[in-house]
Formats: C-alpha cells, structure tokens, sequence
C-alpha cells in the first residue's frame, strides 16, 4: 500500500480545502476526477479515499456520478456532503430531495462513538451546505449522529470500510472538523502522517535530471514565488545547464526584476524589456478581458522571440501548483476571468514541459523554497497576477500610469511588510481608478486619481475576506501614498469579500 489519498472530484467549491487539509495532517494526497474506474483506482494503491461534495442532486440526469465498484474494493472510503448522498444512492439507501437547502452552523449529536469521532465532543458544531439528504441508510450502515434537521448526519459500515458525514469537516466552522479527518486518516484508514513538502526535492530534482538527460532546459521566470522556487529545483537539477527567461513587460512590481536578479547570481538570466510593446499593445484598450488576452498574446510572442536566441533547448520548466491543475481539470468550472501566468505558454511550443510544483499548494511551495535557500524576499513574496499591474489599473493601461501605481503600490507593501503582517495577509496591494477627484492641498485645489488599498486574506485566493488592517497602519499608508505620489489625492479601503468580489479588480 501506498500512503496517498485519493480524492474524488464532484466538483464541490471546498475540494481544495479538503486535500489542503489532509496535507496539512501530512499525508500526500491527489485529486482525481470522479469518473476514474474502480481498475485505476486500484492501480494507485491509495490507503484511503474520499468522495467530495459537490453542487449536484444524485437526481439530476447528468449528476456526476462514480464506478460503484470502487466501494467494494475494501479501501477506507469516506464521503462528504454529495458524498455521502452519492454512497447512499448506489448502495440502495434512500436519499431524498430537501424542500428546502440547509445552509449553514448546526449542533450535531454523536450518538455512536466510533473511531471517526474520536475525542469529538458528544455535541458539536458543524457546517452544512446541503439540499438532498439521507433518509435510510444503505444495509450495513449505522447512524452516527444526526442533527435536528438532518436525520442522518453520519453514517458508516465499518465492516466495508465507507464512512460518511453530511455535513463539510472541512471548514473551519466545523468545530472539530479536523480532528474527523485525522481520526480518519490516522485510526479507520492508518495512514501514517510523515509527508511534508521538502521531501519531494530528491524526487523533482531526479524526475528534471532524467527529462532533460544530458540537454538543456529552459524556465520563464515571472518573479513570483512558484516560478522562483521551479527554477532553484532545476538549478540543483542541472545546474548550468539551465536558462532563465524573464519578460519584462512594464507591469511589474518595483524592484521585482532586481530582486530575482539577486536570488540566482549563478542563473543564465536572461531578461528581455519588452516594456514598449506591451504599452503600445495596450494603447486606448479599456475592456478588461481586451487587456487580459493581449497580454497573454505578448508573453508568447516574447517568449517565443526569445527562444531562438537560446538554442537547442528540449524541455521547459514551468511553476505550475496544485491550484492550477485542480482548476483545469474540472469540467464544472466556470471562466470568472481569463487567467494569464507566464505558465500560461502554448501547448505547441516544441518543449517537453516538466511542471515540478504540480502536487504543491502555494504555502508549500514555500516551505520548499525555504529548504531550497531562496531569500525571503523571494519566498515569502504575495501572489502576484501574470497581467502585473494592468489588472489593477481600471482604464487605459499606459506607462505614466503603471509608474504612478507601483509607487503607490511599493508603499503599501512596505508598510506592510513593516507592521509584520505580510504573511498572515494573502494579498495586500494598490489599486489606480481612472476617475479623478477633487481635494485640497497646502493652500491649493488639487484634481487628481484616487487609489484603493486592497487587503485579503485567504486560504487559496478561491475565496477570500477583506483584512480588517489597523487604522493606525491605513492612516500611514494613506499619508504616505499621497505624501509621496503627487497624482493621487484620495485613498481608499476595500472592503469587498470574495465573493461577491474578486481579489483583483479586473
Ligand atoms: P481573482 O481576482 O480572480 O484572483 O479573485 C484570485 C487569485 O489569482 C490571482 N490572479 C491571477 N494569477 N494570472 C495569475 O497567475 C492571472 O491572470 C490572474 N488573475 C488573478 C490573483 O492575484 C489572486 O491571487
């Protein structure tokens, strides 16, 4: 037996907290989608398996559904939310359709002390976000707890193995949520907790070194974390064989280009200022998904320019993390925004691509980055948007504006990299409006842009939360911003969660 977990994908929102969570009780675990067949399954070997929620009814025509066979191939299983429903549904228990949805904290009562409860309180808060709900449990199971609107609020059979919860022990709401998937982890499927995110350097180092043979390889940099932590694990790969590309589009944040200059002293860095093309690309566009694609175009016309100059490289190297493969494996995504990275190449770029972050969240990320020496500049450095400060400047993008927003921007990140928040906060950064506003300075009228700070916190930028900063550090960043930078005269707070909000403004 292997020690992954295998989470089955139905598409619910909180499917990456789930594998966020079972990493963080240090198991290894990968998220599939939920139409694998038992055979595959089985070939994996996983010591545990997890059906996610999802936001379908088992009654829908085309609700995602599973191969049944996999509740009979003995693996510790244990559904969530869709879940549960779905185990209930192919194993004939009845699953009926709810009048109305139950969203929201409830009290769950344990009413069979089992190993999934273990060290639970009898009575406990829990999180729901439900329609269909169990009526009768399949032959075999028993139930373990219920609430006062749901019937079956656990249910389990532990002869085969499959255990289930209607509600998400997931989310923090769910008080002792994860100390559930612990005991599940730990105690029903015996999976030992020794993962951690380091331990996958030898492997990622040796998986480059076979790819790239005695070759070449190419990385494009984009100065944010997952790229820089991609290139020090190909750097310890292949050393000099390895060349960087970084695309200087105009739109970065000040001193990033500087910055990853420092951090890889020994690197084939080459930086190509393509700041021109790209403003003159984007003269008197508006339209935010216009701006978005033309500067995807760029990148690729840049970096596909660029890569004559470089040789006979055979294969790239790209930060691509877990977040993003999860993203584009799931059918039942929708597009909010059109999502540009510098990963975000052409497949037919002639390169065999290695992606050596593939299996990692961006918190891990660091940790690697941590093991592998990258400075703390680099590492701990906020997520940060491919389409740079373009997304956050509301109207035309040109060269004069992008200068006024990443001074602006420059201060809000000192500050708070200052007051110590930098890495409790998810993003913090400068946004520049293309209204103006009227105020008054010294003696005198002034007619300029206002800038909003933006905060949020999140576990994964799929939802988030406006940081409640302290006034104090907002009253400097402000006086500071307009102190500093002449043509803003007004700044303003965020406080837009997502959603209904997104992180970026466009
Ligand atoms: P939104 O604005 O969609 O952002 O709430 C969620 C997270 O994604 C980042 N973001 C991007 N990252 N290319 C990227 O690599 C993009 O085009 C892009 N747009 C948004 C954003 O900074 C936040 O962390």
């Amino acid at each position: 037996m292997n020690e992954t977990v295998l989470i089955l994908d139905f598409g619910a929102q909180y499917n990456q907290l789930i594998a966020r969570r079972v990493r963080e009780a240090q198991v290894f675990c990968e998220v599939v989608p939920c139409d694998i067949s038992a055979e595959d399954v089985r070939q994996k070997h996983p010591a545990a398996i997890i059906l996610s929620g999802g936001p379908a009814s088992v009654f829908e025509a085309d609700a995602p559904t599973m191969d049944p066979a996999i509740l009979s191939l003995g693996i510790p299983t244990l559904g969530i939310c869709y879940g549960m429903q779905l185990m209930a549904y192919l194993l004939h228990g009845t699953v009926t359709p709810a009048e109305h949805r139950e969203y929201g904290r409830t009290a769950m009562t344990v009413v069979q002390k089992t190993p999934l409860f273990f060290h639970v309180p009898e009575v406990s808060t829990v999180w729901m976000s439900h329609g269909d709900h169990v009526l009768d449990v399949p032959a075999g199971f028993h139930i373990l707890a219920f609430t006062p609107t749901t019937h079956v609020a656990a249910m389990a059979d532990p002869d085969r193995n499959l255990w289930a919860v209607q509600y998400h022990p997931e989310v923090h709401h769910t008080q002792s949520g994860f100390r559930m998937l612990q005991n599940f982890l730990y105690d029903i499927a015996r999976v030992p907790a020794n993962w951690k995110p380091a331990a996958f350097i030898p492997s990622a180092v040796k998986h480059i070194q076979d790819a790239v043979g005695g070759g070449k390889a190419l990385i494009a940099l984009s100065g944010g974390v997952d790229s820089a932590v991609a290139a020090a694990i190909a750097q310890e790969a292949i050393g000099s064989r390895l060349t960087a590309m970084l695309i200087d589009n105009g739109l970065m944040r000040e001193g990033e280009i500087e910055e990853v200059l420092t951090a890889f002293p020994s690197l084939d860095l080459r930086v190509l200022r393509r700041g021109d093309i790209f403003f003159r690309a984007l003269e008197g566009v508006r339209d935010p998904e216009a701006k978005r694609k033309i500067i995807g175009r760029e990148f690729i016309r840049a970096f596909e320019e660029g890569k004559e100059d470089i040789g006979s490289v055979k294969v790239l190297i790209q930060g691509t993390v877990y977040p993003d493969v999860i993203e584009s494996g799931n059918q039942n995504a929708r597009t909010i925004k059109s999502h540009h990275n510098v990963g975000g190449l052409p497949k037919d770029v002639g390169f065999e691509i290695i992606e050596p972050l593939r299996w990692l969240f961006k918190d891990e990320v660091r940790q690697v980055g941590q093991a592998l020496g990258l400075p703390e500049t680099i590492v701990w450095r906020q997520p940060f948007p491919g389409p740079g400060l373009a997304v956050r400047i509301t109207g035309e993008v040109t060269p004069e504006r992008a200068a006024i927003l990443r001074r602006a921007d420059a201060i809000v990140r000192q500050e708070i990299r200052e007051s110590g928040l930098e890495r409790s906060i998810w993003q913090a950064f400068a946004v520049l409006l293309d209204v103006q506003t009227v105020g008054v300075m010294g003696d005198g009228r002034t007619y300029g842009f206002p800038v909003v700070i933006r905060a949020v916190e999140s576990i994964d930028g799929m939802t988030a939360d406006w940081v409640r900063l302290p006034y104090d550090l907002l009253e400097k960043i402000g006086n500071r911003i307009i102190g500093e930078v002449p043509e803003i005269n007004r700044v303003v707070y965020d406080v837009t969660s997502k959603p209904p909000g997104t992180i970026e403004w466009e």
